[in-house]
């Protein structure tokens, strides 16, 4: 028998993640999420960039203060003020990570930070000593290291090592790499620097020639013992390496891969549900592992060789990852002990008594709108009751709507901020767009709407539709969710939602000059 090595899970859903355009998540929305990474025991959490926003500050102390069992991260720029920031607000965790970088490519380090390559060493260097001096534990990442020259990589990561990193990372920041290329990068890169063996070598790889998966796996075989992922591969541009893929490759291939994760698989599809509910970045069909199709068989002779034998054509079980098979989960009358039992299942744990009271209270509603209540209604109603508990949040009160044939559909709203109710009511093109009109007579906002979408959530026409909203204002884009038997009222609670969002100030990007 041979003996595997540990290979770190590093998600960074609510960073890098969040640098999806649109994929603004607030702070309750994040610790949702990094709940569910815990339980599912991955490694490292990526909480945000402190520094960016009052807001990411506030996310990453919340996120450290709450969970026990991963080790929390912020990154921050190889500048004293953002290391100083990730520190403080890493403060109260358990296990504590600060990951600082700068550029290393030619073209990042001329044109991007205008530095040469020795005062990037330096910074480099000193960055990495003045969070030793915060914390232990302290990653570097050289941005842009797959079109970084090679000896100068070798420099930087032998000098960053010596100064007191124990991770260092090394992205494929622009997703150019090839799968071959980039695994032989960190082999040289292993044999080469004398004290690579002081330090755990990491991948973080972007998906803009769908390659990210591909690379990190070549990576893994070739020496890294940390990946860097997102669930859904959310993320910066086309994103990152998704989590689920590369947990599930290396379960499935133990015969290839020299290394195992601690991850509990059963928590994919409830937080690929919960993290595509947040966003609103809806998961494509056919997505590995948990796209709806991802375990459906369509043709005859396929589903013929299942029912002889599964592994005739499934490589992996779809309860392995946490396909609950649609069931019913709950109806009418089920009590409150049974929804509890239901949602902590799924991963949905609630901070107190009355968020679970809401939750109950939504549920009865749905329950008696909708016969049968399947965990996508749960996970779509907790969102939903998650949404209005953010201190700032508008909230829908009354909604009424007159559409008749012939006439311009007219609706009639009250929405909840600052402590009062405010009535408002317009007419506009369509049902929605007099809804929308209506919001906007209150709150001004300015914003474009960019896209509009209806999902629905399970099947039959008693289903929730699942509404997306997407607002842009100064280049800022903005999703919102909102999830309703009507879809009106999921509408009106997307738009909401989103405004809600909007009103939370803008991030400083990491990736920016300013170094
Ligand atoms: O893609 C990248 O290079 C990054 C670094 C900041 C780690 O996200
Ligand atoms: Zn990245």
């Amino acid at each position: 028998m041979t003996t595997k090595e540990k290979l770190v899970i590093f998600d960074t859903t609510l960073r890098d993640g969040e640098q999806s355009p649109g994929a603004s998540m607030t702070k309750d929305e994040k610790l949702r999420i990094a709940k569910v990474l815990e339980k599912m025991n991955v490694d490292v959490i990526e909480a945000g960039f402190a520094v960016s926003s009052q807001g990411d500050f506030d996310a990453v102390k919340l996120i450290a203060n709450t969970v026990r069992d991963s080790r929390i991260c912020s990154l921050s720029r190889a500048m004293t003020g953002d290391i100083e920031r990730a520190g403080e607000a890493l403060r109260g965790a358990n296990a504590g990570r600060i990951h600082t970088f700068i550029a290393t490519s030619p073209i990042h380090m001329k044109y991007k930070l205008q530095m040469e390559p020795d005062e990037v060493l330096a910074q480099a260097v000193g960055a990495v000593k003045t969070a030793r001096d915060l914390m232990d534990d302290v990653e570097f990442s050289l941005e842009d290291a797959s079109r970084t020259d090679f000896d100068f990589m070798c420099r930087v990561t032998e000098a960053v090592i010596a100064a007191g990193a124990r991770t260092i990372n090394f992205p494929d920041t622009v997703g150019y790499s090839a799968p071959g290329e980039y695994g032989s990068m960190i082999q040289r890169l292993l044999n080469r620097v004398p004290n690579a063996d002081q330090a755990v070598f990491s991948v973080h790889c972007h998906n803009d020639l769908g390659l990210a998966v591909a690379n990190s796996l070549s990576a893994v075989q070739n020496g890294a013992r940390q990946v860097e992922c997102t669930i859904n591969g959310l993320g910066e541009r086309a994103g990152n390496a998704s989590l689920e893929e590369l947990v599930m490759a290396i379960r499935t291939r133990q015969d290839l891969y020299p290394v195992e994760t601690a991850i509990d698989p059963s928590h994919i599809v409830p937080i690929s549900r919960l993290v595509s509910s947040i966003t609103g970045f809806p998961v494509q069909p056919n997505k590995a592992i948990v796209g709806a199709n991802a375990f459906a068989h369509e043709s005859g002779i396929h589903q013929d060789g299942i029912l002889k034998m599964r592994e005739t054509y499934e490589i992996m079980k779809a309860e392995d990852v946490g396909w609950s098979t649609n069931k019913l989960s709950l109806g009418k009358l089920s009590g409150r002990a049974a929804l509890a039992a239901r949602l902590e299942d799924l991963g949905i744990s609630f901070d107190s008594k009355e968020d679970f009271n809401q939750t109950f209270r939504r549920f009865k509603d749905l329950a008696d709108k909708k016969r049968e209540i399947f965990d996508e209604d749960l996970q779509a109603l907790v969102s939903d009751v998650q949404m209005g508990t953010e201190d700032e949040a508008l909230t829908l009160v009354n909604l009424e709507v007159l559409s008749k044939s012939g006439q311009l559909p007219h609706a009639k709203l009250t929405i909840r901020y600052q402590d009062q109710n405010h009535d408002a009511e317009a007419s506009g093109d369509g049902a929605v767009d007099a809804i929308f009109n209506a919001i906007e007579k209150l709150i001004k906002s300015d914003t474009e709407l960019q896209l509009y979408s209806v999902n629905a959530v399970t099947q039959g026409t008693d289903s929730q539709g699942d509404v997306t909203v997407r607002l842009e204002k100064d280049g800022r884009i903005i999703n919102g969710q909102g999830a309703d038997t009507d879809i009106l009222v999921a509408s009106a609670n997307a738009y909401l939602h989103a405004l809600t969002l909007m009103r939370n100030p803008g991030r400083l990007h990491p990736q920016l000059g300013g170094v």
